[in-house]
């Protein structure tokens, strides 16, 4: 895997999901592949389960984690090609990249959606420029349009409090004082439209998300309606997607707090479980109530992080064998 930011890119998913228990199982199974490689895991951004499941993955594998933040430990980085690099920005990404790239075997980064420039993000011009130049494998650890860790370890999650073949899986958006990335709904969707599930989207009208990550999955404005016999119900902020509107991308068009996930919202569902990829904003995005019921499984679905980041990572050392 040379790559990692879509489904397709690890392959059947049954395969992944089954390699999942496995290393969730006997995590230190594999701790001599990475003996002698080193992983570097930049962030641009802020991250808790990212940061932590991620070294907690490659330990287990036996590599060496480094962590950078950028900015904070390093010079600030130019992304932009092109610009006279006259303001903060010490050192450009085309020579920070190959750098980085001749200290280690695999990258990992976070980089998030800068909400400005639609065609910018949604190219992953950021990521994209990592590939090119650092002729390692990359992993997104949330780039502008996709967080696959978290989505991975979402259905990981749901395989194993599933108590039906196929169940409902619902994900709704919820409100948020601040503009946030479409990243974890995109990968959301997109994971759950290639698993064996009945997928629905709910959302006000004005956030629908870009086609290439809604696939086919049944999109339904009204919220109860779509939360009705759910056996998951997984929430999310998202900023608007600028599919119908462009000039509208990044912004905030709602914070009707009639979609914060309660206990109302709740008892129309199958006695559904609550996920969230976290952070989460109490009584903004759900209620009290509802994270700290024993539906939740926020805490066993953060804890998957470390399996889906052990799996991506051991497929590449496998690779580079
Ligand atoms: N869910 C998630 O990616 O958490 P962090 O932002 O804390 O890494």
């Amino acid at each position: 895997m040379r790559s990692f930011f879509h489904p397709s890119d690890i392959g059947d998913l049954a395969t992944a999901l089954e390699e999942a228990k496995k290393v969730k199982s006997t995590p230190l199974a594999w701790k001599n592949l990475g003996q002698d490689k080193t992983i570097i895991l930049i962030f641009f951004n802020s991250s808790l389960r990212t940061r932590l499941s991620s070294q907690k993955a490659a330990l287990n594998l036996g590599m060496n984690p480094i962590v950078l933040n950028v900015g904070a430990d390093s010079w600030k980085l130019e992304t932009q090609l092109g610009v006279v690099m006259d303001g903060d920005k010490s050192e450009h990404l085309r020579e920070a990249i190959p750098v980085i790239g001749s200290y280690c075997d695999i990258i990992g980064v976070r980089s998030f959606a800068g909400l400005q420039d639609r065609d910018f993000d949604y190219a992953e011009t950021i990521l994209n420029q990592f590939i090119e130049y650092s002729g390692r494998p990359v992993i997104s650890l949330e780039s502008a349009t996709v967080h696959p860790c978290q989505a991975f370890a979402d259905l990981i999650t749901i395989e194993e409090y599933k108590t039906k073949s196929r169940p409902k899986v619902v994900m709704t958006w919820a409100p948020h004082p601040r503009a946030l990335p479409q990243a974890v709904p995109n990968s959301f969707a997109e994971w759950m439209n290639a698993a064996d599930v009945d997928f629905v989207i709910t959302h006000p009208e004005g956030y629908e998300l870009d086609p290439c990550f809604v696939g086919n999955a049944k999109v339904e404005y009204d919220q109860m309606k779509a939360l009705e016999g759910a056996d998951f119900v997984y929430a999310k902020n998202w900023s608007c997607p600028g599919v119908t509107n462009p000039d509208d991308y990044g912004k905030i068009l709602s914070k009707d707090m009639s979609w914060v996930v309660d206990a109302k919202h709740m008892a129309v569902t199958n006695d559904a479980y609550f996920m969230h990829c976290l952070p989460v904003r109490r009584n903004m995005i759900v209620s009290d109530e509802v994270i700290d019921s024993p539906r939740s499984i926020v805490i066993p679905e953060a804890a998957n992080r470390v399996v889906s980041a052990q799996v991506v990572m051991k497929r590449m050392l496998e690779d580079l064998l």
